[in-house]
């Protein structure tokens, strides 16, 4: 194991783990779920969410990189062989992320070129659903939108290049740019939001607290919803990642920068997304709740008209997709790494053949987005995922090691071994009974929402095809893949 690649500095590290965690979900999600479930009261669940679920999981995975200095399927048969599909679900998980997460950045550099000259005219959401994608309805594929396609293979081009570079000279190569880059540039957009008329309007509306809100169950689901996805855990990112860490690291106190990092710039995030529907509600003589939106509606279709609106249109327009691409760009390298570091390992071979194998097949599923019905199928595929994959697969996770593998105190004795704050039965409460209970309730009442209604009243067939069928279909192969056995010796890039 001695060849294994390694982080060249701690800071790298740091700055890679934050790249990843930092991504659309922070931008385009935080802000609207804060305010849809409680505006300010939603920090009481949310910190708790963070505090008895996100940090003490990502302490959890990364121990288990950091301690079996593998891959995550590998780490987790190498705690027990039964649970080494887990490894392999979640990494099929991010194999399905990573084909369409690349489609919203290839979004992103157009938006970037419309905004000078604010080309989606006076009706944004006109010119996204119709000038720029050519919508056709859920369950046509229609022809490839090359306007889509051609920015995609140039994201694809760039993720490939930094991952077959290597951990030190690709990885942490972009995230030193990246993440600098994008927090200044973040930071510009926000000082500009609250300084427009009507900011304070809207800030008031994010903050204002509906305490009545935290005993609603739906909001504590969707606050753990927000930090699992907001974090990258339970996506096999934080196990590849941290298994590149140098022994002699420490594991507490890198969890707790990446969660408190993570948590600010998304508190920045909620921030300047309120101040700047302050200021539209305001011109439009509207109520915020009536322009508030999430996602792909947020950012391609409410920010291109709060950024017609404002003064200097292009140059905030362009700063503002420049940061949708970056944050997404560190994202989808750290979410690719996990089948990259998989496949390595599963069947001996070099990084660049992993990465031409797994990249070359991710890139081509990731083209059935580029068609012309590409964002029903991205709405469906990422509702799914997230719910009944990353949710549901993190759930197994903390059961599996919690339970069925008994390792949290083995687990515990490694992180104490090399890090500055000591872990305590805090550690294991939260991971063993508070985790499973919360995110065991969250499955139930996210099933009954899902049975009382079709998701977006998609067609069912749709519905099953490209969202039952990617979920469960992951966590099936996951099994399959298990049957391969391990080469006798890894092969290192
Ligand atoms: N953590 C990443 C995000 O927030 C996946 O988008």
């Amino acid at each position: 194991m001695e060849n294994r690649s390694q982080w060249g500095t701690r800071l790298g590290f740091l700055l890679a783990a934050i790249g990843s965690a930092v991504g659309l979900g922070n931008i385009w999600r935080f802000p609207a779920t804060a305010f849809e479930n409680g505006g300010g009261a939603f920090f009481v669940p949310y910190l708790f969410a963070l505090l008895t679920a996100g940090i003490p999981l990502l302490i959890m995975e990364y121990t288990i990189g950091h301690k079996y200095r593998s891959s995550s399927p590998r780490s987790f048969s190498k705690i027990s062989k039964g649970v080494e599909w887990i490894g392999w679900w979640q990494v099929l998980i991010s194999f399905v992320i990573s084909t369409y997460y690349p489609i919203i950045i290839a979004w992103s550099i157009m938006y970037a070129y419309f905004s000078f000259g604010t080309k989606w005219g006076n009706d944004p959401t006109g010119f996204f659903v119709g000038d720029f994608l050519n919508l056709a309805d859920a369950g046509t594929f229609g022809s490839v939108v090359p306007a889509v396609m051609i920015p995609l293979l140039v994201v694809w081009v760039i993720v490939l290049f930094f991952l077959g570079r290597g951990v030190k000279k690709g990885i942490e190569f972009a995230n030193r740019i990246f993440i600098p880059t994008l927090f200044i540039v973040f930071f510009i957009i926000v000082i500009r939001a609250v300084t427009l008329p009507g900011a304070m309007e809207g800030l008031d509306a994010f903050f204002k607290p509906d305490w009545g809100s935290i005993f609603d169950g739906s909001v504590w689901v969707a606050a753990y919803g927000q930090i699992f996805f907001s974090l990258s855990i339970a996506f096999a990112i934080m196990i590849t990642y941290s298994s590149y860490l140098p022994k002699k690291s420490d594991i507490t106190n890198n969890a707790f920068i990446t969660g408190f990092a993570n948590s600010s710039f998304e508190l920045l995030a909620g921030i300047g997304v309120f101040a700047a529907l302050g200021f539209m509600s305001v011109q439009a003589d509207t109520d915020i709740s009536e322009v508030v939106e999430s996602g792909v509606g947020l950012a391609f279709m409410v920010f291109p008209e709060i950024i017609s609106q404002m003064p200097a249109s292009g140059f905030f327009g362009f700063l503002f997709f420049a940061a949708l691409f970056l944050a997404g760009l560190s994202s989808m390298i750290s979410i690719s790494e996990t089948y990259i570091a998989g496949l390595q390992e599963k069947f001996s071979i070099s990084r660049g053949t992993a990465v031409l194998c797994g990249g070359g097949l991710a890139l081509l599923v990731s083209l059935f987005y580029a068609t012309q019905g590409g964002l029903n199928l991205l709405d469906t595929v990422d509702h799914f995922i997230n719910n009944y994959g990353v949710a549901l697969a993190g759930l197994f996770e903390v059961v599996a090691i919690a339970w069925f593998a008994r390792s949290l105190k083995d687990l515990q004795n490694h992180a104490n071994s090399v890090s500055d704050i000591k872990l305590g039965i805090w550690w294991r409460i939260c991971l063993g009974f508070i985790t499973p209970l919360v995110l065991g309730c969250m499955m139930i009442l996210n099933l009954k929402t899902e049975v009382s209604r079709p998701y977006e009243d998609y067609p069912f067939d749709f519905l099953f095809n490209f969202g039952w069928l990617v979920a469960i279909g992951a966590m099936l192969l996951g099994a399959v893949i298990t049957i391969k056995k391990w080469p006798s010796k890894d092969k290192e890039s």
